[in-house]
C-alpha cells in the first residue's frame, strides 16, 4: 500500500485523449550508416505515415574519419551538400517528423539543405535523432531557429548503443506528444538538485564508463522514478564548463547514460 502511495505521489497517469485527428503526418529523414532509419522506420510504421529519405546527390564516404573532414569542410566553408529531389509535396502535410544523426554537435550537414531549400512555413516539425552521446536538444534549437515560420515541437533522440530501447521509447515518446492514442506513464518533474554522494558519484561514472567524450566530475544530481525504474539528471564539471547528463537505472539493470545536454 505505502509503495503504491509513494508511485501514485510521484508518478501522473497520463491518457491520451487520442491521435491527433486528421493530420497528415510525413517523417523525412536522413541517415548515413542506418541507424536514425531504424527510428525513422518505428515513426512510420506506429503512425501510418508517409516516409521518405533524404539522399545526398554525391553520398558521404562509409569511412568515418572521411566523414570527419569532408562534413568539417563543409561547414567551415558554408558549403552544403546538394539533396536528390524530394519527392513527396511537404505543402501536402500538416506535421513533417525530420530525422537526422547528430553530427559535430548539431543536425547533420544534409538537413541544412533541406532546411533552406524546403518551405516548412506553417507546419509542425518534429526532430528526432541519433547520436554518440547527445545533440537533441542543440539540434532542435538550431532546427527552430533555422524555421522561424515553423512551429518546431519536442523532439526524441537515443544514444546509437541504445537503439534496442527504441521501440518503446518512441511508442511512448508519440503517446505523450499526442500523436498516437493509448495510455503512458508521465513522470513527474526532477526536484530540485542536490550535491552528490559518495555513490551517487560513482553510479555516474559507471554509467559514463569509458566514453571517450565525457571526461566530467559528478557534481549534483536530481532523481525521479520512471516506469520500471529511476532516472537521475547529473550536472557534471567537464574543466572548461558544466554538463548535464541523463542516466538510467531500470530494475535490475546496470546505469547506462541516455543522454548528454549541453
Ligand atoms: C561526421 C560525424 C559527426 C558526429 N558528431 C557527433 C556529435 O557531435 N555528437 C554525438 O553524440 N555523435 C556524433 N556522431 C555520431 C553519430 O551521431 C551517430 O553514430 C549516429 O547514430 C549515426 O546515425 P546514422 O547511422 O543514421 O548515420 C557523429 C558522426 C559523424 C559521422
Amino acid at each position: 500500500m505505502k509503495k503504491f502511495l509513494i508511485m501514485a505521489a510521484t508518478l501522473l497517469v497520463a491518457v491520451s485523449c487520442g491521435a491527433k485527428k486528421e493530420s497528415k503526418t510525413l517523417v523525412l529523414y536522413y541517415s548515413q550508416g542506418g541507424t536514425t532509419k531504424v527510428v525513422a522506420e518505428a515513426i512510420q510504421q506506429a503512425l501510418g505515415a508517409d516516409i521518405e529519405e533524404i539522399l545526398p546527390v554525391d553520398p558521404y564516404d562509409p569511412d568515418f574519419n572521411a566523414t570527419i573532414s569532408r562534413g568539417q569542410k563543409e561547414m567551415n566553408e558554408g558549403k552544403f551538400p546538394e539533396l536528390e529531389p524530394i519527392k513527396a509535396n511537404v505543402k501536402d502535410y500538416d506535421v513533417i517528423f525530420v530525422g537526422y544523426p547528430v553530427w559535430f554537435g548539431t543536425y547533420a550537414n544534409p538537413i541544412e539543405t533541406l532546411l533552406t531549400t524546403v518551405d516548412f512555413s506553417g507546419k509542425e516539425v518534429v526532430p528526432f535523432c541519433t547520436f554518440g552521446s547527445g545533440g537533441l536538444d542543440t539540434s532542435s534549437k538550431a532546427i527552430a531557429a533555422k524555421l522561424p515560420n515553423a512551429t518546431v515541437l519536442p523532439g526524441y533522440g537515443v544514444r546509437a548503443a541504445r537503439i534496442d530501447a527504441v521501440p518503446a521509447e518512441v511508442d511512448r515518446f508519440l503517446k505523450e506528444g499526442g500523436f498516437l492514442a493509448g495510455e503512458y506513464v508521465k513522470p513527474a518533474e526532477f526536484p530540485a538538485p542536490h550535491a552528490v554522494s559518495e555513490d551517487e558519484s560513482a553510479l555516474f561514472d559507471a554509467a559514463v564508463g569509458t566514453y571517450p567524450m565525457i571526461r566530467a566530475k559528478a557534481t549534483e544530481v536530481a532523481e525521479r522514478d520512471v516506469e520500471g525504474g529511476k532516472e537521475y539528471l547529473f550536472t557534471a564539471s567537464e574543466g572548461r564548463g558544466n554538463i548535464q547528463v541523463l542516466v538510467l537505472v531500470e530494475d535490475g539493470k546496470d546505469p547506462v547514460f541516455t543522454q548528454v545536454l549541453r
